[in-house]
């Protein structure tokens, strides 16, 4: 706090800052607004949120206004700072990667419940479509006892996959060589390990062509994360057909999809098909967000 006069309380500049910079992206249509605006000062100023108030005046770094200036356009925060949060991880991101999200994070401990609760010595998980490791990641992270092999097709994204993979080996070091990142199109991945996956999960592209997205998605996540057909369903039909392929008798399965599309991904895995026990799980938004799954029978070794 600056001095007061008469007993009134002035805040210092870089709070001052932060006011006008909520109103420029609550203009400019963001959602968090007064969140995001401290997200940046923090950033460049290189302290934690709880602590913009122990900014000096002197130390106000104009770098702020460029910050807000490109969330104003729009641009994604992650993209600006180069972060994204996922669970208890730090992920790189930029452009060609798709930035995790909260909701996928409901999803991603779901598996590690089921996968803590398995009566396996080393659970083999597959992550069709990793991005930026995130789940894969998180699994290694919090199950590490797990074998997590981490499919993405896209060359871009895949560099900032082993980068991540790289940087969360580095922090927790059980996790080296415990994630495997394989290039490629999921429909065909991993043949060598048809019958013996103990979980996939999946956060593959579900978007309806068409649709209206935000600016920060359809400008910044790269369009082969997004774009899934006439009904976005085309890859969870993918999906559908390597699971089945991959899981051994008794694994599981987690597929997110979009809020609206709980009923239709739920009769992807129908009971006629084989599936067992298909269910609806909802985020943290109360929205209907991924449907699970078991492929039939009992662990071989059970
Ligand atoms: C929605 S993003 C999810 C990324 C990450 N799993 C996450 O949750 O943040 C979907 C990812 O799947 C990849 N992808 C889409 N279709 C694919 C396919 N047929 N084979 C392999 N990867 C695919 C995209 O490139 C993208 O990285």
């Amino acid at each position: 706090m600056r001095g007061t006069e008469a007993g009134a309380v002035q805040v210092s500049l870089l709070l001052d800052e932060i006011a006008l910079a909520t109103t420029r992206l609550a203009e400019a249509g963001v959602e968090s607004p007064r969140a995001e605006a401290e997200l940046l000062a923090a950033h460049v100023h290189g302290v934690k949120r709880t602590e913009l108030h122990r900014v000096a005046d002197a130390d106000f770094d104009t770098r702020f206004w460029e910050s807000v200036s490109r969330r104003a356009a729009r641009e994604p925060l992650q993209h600006i700072t180069g972060w994204a949060y996922f669970r208890y991880l730090e992920l790189e991101v930029g452009p060609g990667v798709f930035v995790p999200r909260p909701e996928t994070e409901v999803m991603t401990g779901w598996a590690i419940d089921r996968l803590r609760a398995m009566d396996v010595a080393e659970p083999v998980v597959v992550d069709l479509g990793t991005g930026s490791g995130a789940i894969a990641l998180a699994i290694a992270q919090e199950v590490p006892r797990a074998r997590v092999h981490a499919v993405e097709a896209d060359p871009i994204a895949r560099t900032w996959t082993e980068r991540n993979v790289k940087r969360v080996a580095a922090a927790a070091p059980y996790t080296a060589g415990r994630v495997t990142v394989h290039g490629g199109d999921f429909a065909d991945a991993l043949p060598e390990l048809d019958g013996q996956v103990d979980l996939v999960v999946t956060n593959p592209p579900y978007i309806p062509v068409g649709a209206t997205v935000p600016p920060e998605v359809g400008e910044y996540d790269p369009p082969a994360a997004l774009w899934s057909g006439a009904d976005g369903l085309d890859a969870i039909r993918v999906v559908e057909r390597v699971a089945r392929r991959l899981l051994r008798p008794g694994g599981l399965l987690a597929v997110e999809h979009g809020a609206p599309q709980g009923a239709a991904v739920y009769w992807v895995f129908p009971e006629e098909a084989g599936w067992r026990d298909t269910r609806n799980h909802k985020d943290l938004a109360r929205r209907d967000r991924f449907v699970t799954a078991a492929w039939p029978g009992e662990h071989p070794d059970a």
